[in-house]
Order: C-alpha cells, then sequence, then structure tokens
C-alpha cells in the first residue's frame, strides 16, 4: 500500500499535545527546513489545529492551522494561517504532502473565512494544486505606524477561499505585526 494511503492523520490542539509530542514535533520541524526553523517559527506554529501524519507509530508530517487576522481590501477576515508545514526528507515526492494539506483545507473550510501561508519555492507547486492562489495585489503588514508593504512577500502569499471570498487583482491584502517573519 502507498504510504500515502497508510499514513494515518489527527487534528490535535496545541494544548492537547503531551511534552514528548511536542518535543516530537520540534524535532521534525528542525529537520525539515533547509534554512532553519527557529523559535519564532517554532512560537508561529502554536496555539491553533495541528494536523499530525503518522506512518508506523513515527511522526512524518504536520501542518498547523492557527487562527489569524488578514484583512483583505481593508476588511478584517477570520483566517486559519498555515504554518510549519513539513513532510520528513525521505518520504517526499510520495503524496503525502498532498494528503496532509487536504485535511487543512478542511480545517479551513470548516472554522474560518480563508485560508493563508507563505509558500516555499518548493511547496507553491503542491499549493497550487490543492487550489491555492497566489495573491494577485500588494501585500503590506500593519504596524503602529500604518501599514507597511511587504513587497519581498509578493508573489509568496497564499489564499485559500473556500466561503466564495475573491482575489481581485490589485487589491492588498495585509496581516497583523508580529516577531519573526510577519507573513
Ligand atoms: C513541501 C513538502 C511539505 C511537500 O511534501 P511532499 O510529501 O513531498 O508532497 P507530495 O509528495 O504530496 O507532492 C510533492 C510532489 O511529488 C509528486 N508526487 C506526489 N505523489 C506522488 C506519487 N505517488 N508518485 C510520484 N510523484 C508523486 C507530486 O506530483 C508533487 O509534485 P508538485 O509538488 O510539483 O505538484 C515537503 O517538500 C517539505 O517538507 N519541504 C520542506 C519544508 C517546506 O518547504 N515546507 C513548506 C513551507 S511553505
Amino acid at each position: 500500500m502507498p504510504d500515502q494511503d497508510r499514513m494515518t492523520l489527527r487534528r490535535a490542539a496545541t494544548a492537547d499535545l503531551s511534552p514528548g509530542e511536542l518535543a516530537e514535533l520540534r524535532h521534525l520541524l528542525d529537520h525539515a527546513y533547509p534554512d532553519g526553523f527557529d523559535d519564532h517559527d517554532w512560537q508561529h506554529a502554536l496555539g491553533g489545529t495541528h494536523v499530525l501524519g503518522r506512518l508506523g507509530g513515527d511522526l512524518v508530517a504536520h501542518a498547523a492551522v492557527r487562527p489569524r487576522t488578514l484583512w483583505l481590501d481593508g476588511t478584517p477576515r477570520h483566517t486559519g494561517y498555515v504554518e510549519a508545514v513539513a513532510v520528513v526528507a525521505p518520504l517526499r515526492g510520495q503524496g503525502l504532502g498532498t494528503a496532509l494539506m487536504a485535511e487543512v483545507a478542511d480545517v479551513i473550510a470548516a472554522d474560518y473565512e480563508l485560508g493563508g501561508l507563505c509558500a516555499s519555492a518548493k511547496a507553491i507547486p503542491l499549493y497550487r494544486r490543492l487550489g491555492w492562489r497566489e495573491w494577485p495585489g500588494p501585500s503590506h503588514v500593519r504596524t503602529d505606524h500604518g501599514p507597511v508593504p511587504t513587497p519581498e512577500e509578493d508573489g509568496a502569499v497564499f489564499v485559500l477561499l473556500p466561503t466564495g471570498l475573491d482575489a481581485v487583482p490589485g487589491t492588498g491584502l495585509g496581516c497583523d505585526w508580529r516577531t519573526g517573519d510577519v507573513w
């Protein structure tokens, strides 16, 4: 049986993960990201719903969906923001990431107005294939001093629109400030 059919997926709130599971998750993420996974990235992954993929008892895949406000054309939208998407390196290219992100889409459709994420170059084909759309306008971060454009992230910010909202070319998309990567 292919690995993506044998992998079991479980949803869990951060508060329901044991210290052992959190350590296992951090280990997975520390080894999955070629450019590093720092403590800010870790904090961004906590506080929402985790989708955990296990194969033979081992944690092999993970994504987090965190509640966050994104400002779509100036209107606040209850967003499931996706963080810490990872599949262990030896098992990539077999559909595990696809199965993981299908479950993430179900979480977003059930609980949020839209999904959002900032894609690594390698993951963009996967997200596109699953219906995520590159945001077609400028992105910005909201600060105490007003909106600050984030042109370095234009082209990497993707949205999933399960509730009929549209991605109108030229329309702005904003996020609230946070430490670490704002998107
Ligand atoms: C991005 C990531 C999660 C993808 O996971 P994955 O398990 O390799 O994803 P999949 O196997 O479902 O899809 C990857 C490719 O394998 C191909 N594939 C999937 N199932 C396959 C199969 N059974 N046989 C052959 N090829 C297959 C797909 O066509 C897909 O190609 P595409 O992405 O160009 O469309 C993984 O590469 C990863 O952890 N990367 C490091 C961390 C990272 O960058 N995370 C994303 C942050 S935004």
